[in-house]
């Protein structure tokens, strides 16, 4: 949104905006001198701080403000004031006007237009050039705006086209009704700043989810502050740490991460200033018992936490995750469990029931919040009743323990999403959410186990919400990658699921509940037809070093060329099998060499990279 919003209006545009904002201001500013006011903040841009002239009390101006549904700043030492932003016109300003001459019952002149004025001392000024790019001089009408935006909507394979069976990403619907609030002003046009009493909307809804996510995790305490995931690990750790201080056990400063962790998990806790041990995994995937109780025991003293994930990042509900918990408690060391996978336990089971200490939630995973680029994101921390004390707290309550975000409430604007989704969904929804998830986690390892074959499953024979698919021994008989396969995909329409995560030469497929069975069934479809692809490869049928696998993806501009060399037909490149005509999405560019890709950042127009 900000994107587009500085393509929209360039240096140009933004300077104009950022001039009326001023303007206005050194207008109001002006205009409330007249009426005895005394505005304190030394320099300003949108901001004015005002003292008020004996006779005038911050109460009369707020009873007068509030008839005129203006929300006003009201400071501790009796101070009012108020920001202008690109959203207030001369009207607006003449309100504003208004309830201060009224309060300090003083003639004002209404006025028509706000003359242009800057009161910026001249050192202050910006004087270089900025949005320079050709992007943010192009699409200054509404017309070539949505163009633009569309043209970059078709370069995506979104939700919007297939499935995207990012295991451990968790790529669900993100529903209409649930993003609704992000286009409302009722919700989107709230002031960080906005005194506690005007915000109650807000605050009813950060106190109804903080309850609700209580109750899902089955802890005593939230807090909404982290803003992604990792930074939730991050402030977990500082939870645990400041609680292990408080009894005098502050010494400890060893986390014990299993092998198939997320590698969040180390990275937070160095972070956070702790030592980490590793833990092994076992041929199923699950964290080798033996090791464990070794690890945990050597490291007993020091031990501050382990961090687990539950299902594991392998897609398997662990059997021992509670004598897990137990055993580490015994060594005096606290649990942290990563929700990143909690929409396979989301009332199924919870942290709490299962011993953890605490844990953070994916609010863009689980509770239907889009991913964004990173962020930002909401990872709030759950926790049990003896860490409640040591949650984040903030400044501007006072405390600032453990806080780890600017904002007290993290990324509260996009809080009502995930309200939206558990209020909409209901405790029974909820269930049947996490147990269609898992179910056609199962339905895909089932149609996929006599080909390429499930890597991991769990005790009852079943995986998770998610499953890794094996694609080494392809690899071995036909020299064909998990890469390779990935890139295929796109030929067919789909998002490639995560590759070589957690284990090297497989993919993790995630479908989510978000996905109806017959788009499961085209998946499948999609994958068996795949896995003929590769049979021809490895018996002969097709070139090993020319075919529909390793030129994968291929891009409508291969296609129409006039120089076609390879050994395969057109057809059978961009349209597999029937359905894909139906569906085709052209992908941009050929194939991308993804370690070069992600050393160089600029990739360029011409395919070359800076
Ligand atoms: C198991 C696990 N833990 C932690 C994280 C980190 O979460 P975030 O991306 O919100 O920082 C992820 C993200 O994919 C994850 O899968």
């Amino acid at each position: 949104m900000a994107g587009f919003y500085a393509v929209y209006h360039g240096q140009e545009g933004i300077t104009t905006i950022a001039s009326r904002i001023h303007s206005i201001t050194v207008f109001l500013e002006k205009q409330l001198k007249k009426c005895g006011y005394t505005q304190v903040n030394a320099q300003y841009f949108d901001t004015l701080r005002f003292e008020l002239p004996e006779h005038v009390s911050a109460q009369q101006i707020r009873t007068i403000a509030l008839t005129k549904e203006v929300n006003l700043r009201y400071y501790e030492n009796g101070n009012v004031g108020f920001s202008i932003d690109e959203t207030t016109d001369v009207a607006a300003a003449n309100v504003l006007l208004s309830i201060f001459a009224i309060a300090a019952g003083k003639d004002y002149q209404k006025v028509d237009d706000i003359p242009e004025r800057s009161n910026i001392d001249k050192d202050l000024k910006r004087t270089t050039p900025f949005l320079t790019h050709e992007v943010f001089s192009k699409y200054h009408t509404e017309t070539e705006m949505m163009r633009y935006i569309k043209r970059l909507d078709r370069k995506d394979i979104s939700l919007a086209q297939s499935m995207i069976s990012l295991g451990s990403c968790t790529m669900k619907l993100n529903a209409a009704a649930e993003m609704l609030p992000l286009s409302r002003p009722e919700f989107m046009g709230m002031h960080p700043l906005v005194p506690e009493d005007q915000a109650e909307g807000y605050r009813e809804l950060i106190k109804n989810l903080s309850e609700d996510l209580k109750v899902i995790t089955g802890f005593a305490g939230v807090s909404l502050q982290p803003n992604s995931g990792a930074a939730g690990e991050y402030a977990g750790l500082r939870v645990i740490r400041t609680y292990l201080e408080s009894i005098g056990q502050g010494h400890r400063n060893k986390v014990l991460i299993p092998a198939s962790a997320h590698g969040t998990n180390p990275a937070s806790a160095i972070q956070a200033g702790f030592v980490t041990v590793t833990c092994a995994c076992d041929e199923q995937g699950n964290v080798e018992m033996a090791d464990l109780r070794v690890k945990a025991e050597e490291n007993k003293d020091e031990l501050a936490a382990l961090m687990i994930t539950y299902p594991s990042t392998h897609g398997i509900f662990e059997t021992e995750i509670k004598e897990i918990c137990e055993i580490i408690h015994a060594c005096g060391a606290q649990v942290y469990m990563d929700g990143a996978n909690m929409n396979a336990q989301v009332g199924l089971t919870n942290p709490g029931f299962i011993g953890a200490d605490v844990c953070h939630l994916n609010l863009h995973k689980t509770f239907a919040s889009p991913h964004g680029g990173g962020g930002p994101g909401v990872g709030p921390i759950c926790v049990a009743e003896h860490l409640v004390p040591f949650l984040p707290g903030h400044g501007i309550f006072g405390n600032s323990q453990n806080q780890v975000s600017a904002a007290p409430f993290g990324s509260a604007g996009i809080l009502p999403i995930t309200y939206g989704y558990i209020r909409m969904m209901g405790a029974e929804g909820l269930t049947q959410a996490t147990k269609i998830a898992i179910l056609n986690a199962n339905y895909l390892a089932t149609c996929l186990k006599d080909t390429y074959g499930v890597v991991y499953r769990g005790a009852n024979g079943f995986v998770g919400h998610e499953m890794i698919l094996e694609c080494r021994k392809v690899h071995e008989e036909a020299g064909i990658s998990e890469n390779d396969i990935a890139k295929r995909l796109m030929d067919y329409g789909y998002h490639a699921p995560t590759l070589s995560f957690p284990v090297h030469g497989t993919l993790m497929i995630e479908p989510t509940e978000s996905e109806s069975l017959a788009e499961l069934d085209n998946f499948v479809d999609v994958m068996l037809n795949i896995w003929k692809e590769i049979q021809e490869v490895k018996n002969g049928e097709a070139d090993k070093d020319d075919n529909v696998l390793i030129n994968a993806p291929h891009p409508e501009y291969e296609i129409v060329s006039d120089r076609w060399e390879h050994s395969y037909t057109r057809e059978k490149a961009a349209y597999p099998i029937e359905s894909v005509r139906d569906n085709k999405f052209w992908i941009n560019v050929a194939r991308v060499d993804n370690t070069l890709g992600d050393r160089k950042l600029l990739p360029t127009r011409y395919g070359t990279f800076e």
